[in-house]
């Protein structure tokens, strides 16, 4: 029996792309894992605040020397820590925005890097604490990115996610990115198939 955490982050609802394809991903597990305990966050429900310099000084002060205040500022971010590092694997809906990530998914991954909890430093050099886990990225896209487009190369949503997560330690990072969903319905069409396609064989597969 696995935990696995779903994160959906597109500030859409039923309209998002991401969720439904990331939902097709859940409900396909759990038919194969039907033990598998999920736990479900919507960053669109409960969003995620941004980090301020008192969160900062607090995430840097070590745990003995917390004040109450400090420690008050931190519940969320430990919460959100705690979770991550229980699951065994992870399922993140991402849609790509400005061709990065959602401001949203960008204050999840500000307020789960923590020195001390997700990573640290030794003799210098940074250790990832979140070894072990297989991390899953579903991501929707308006355009297209492959040779001929003129958006080819302009990707910085996959670099922007595996290195925020490689660097607290998780290296079996899995994108499956649906491509082109907003040029016109042929492409769309052409998007969601691929991408459900590989969902099929991941689920198998992971
Ligand atoms: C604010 C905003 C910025 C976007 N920026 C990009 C972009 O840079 N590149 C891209 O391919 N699509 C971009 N899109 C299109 C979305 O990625 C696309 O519509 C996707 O399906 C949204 O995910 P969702 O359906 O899960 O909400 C943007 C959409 C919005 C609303």
């Amino acid at each position: 029996m696995a935990s696995i955490l779903h994160i959906d982050s597109s500030p859409r609802g039923d309209r998002s792309k991401s969720r439904k394809l990331a939902k097709e991903f859940i409900a396909a597990w759990q038919d194969l894992h039907p033990d598998d305990v999920i736990t479900y966050r919507d960053l669109r429900q409960t969003p995620v605040p941004h980090v301020t310099e008192d969160w900062i000084a607090a995430s840097f002060t070590a745990p003995e020397a917390l004040t109450s205040e400090m420690a008050e500022l931190l519940k969320f971010s430990d919460a959100l820590v705690d979770e991550f590092l229980a699951a065994d694997r992870c399922i993140f809906s991402v849609p790509m925005y400005n061709f990065s990530i959602p401001s949203n998914f960008k204050a999840y991954i500000d307020q789960v890097v923590r020195v001390g909890r997700t990573f640290m430093e030794e003799n210098g050099q940074v250790k990832g604490l979140a070894n072990g886990k297989k991390l899953l990225f579903i991501t929707s896209r308006g355009v297209e990115f492959e040779a001929g487009s003129p958006y080819k190369g302009w990707d910085s949503q996959e670099p922007a996610l595996r290195y925020a997560f490689q660097y607290m330690g998780v290296t079996d990072i899995q994108f499956i990115h649906a491509n082109g969903l907003d040029l016109g319905d042929e492409a769309r069409k052409r998007g969601l198939d691929e991408a459900q396609s590989k969902i099929q064989k991941l689920v198998n597969d992971w």
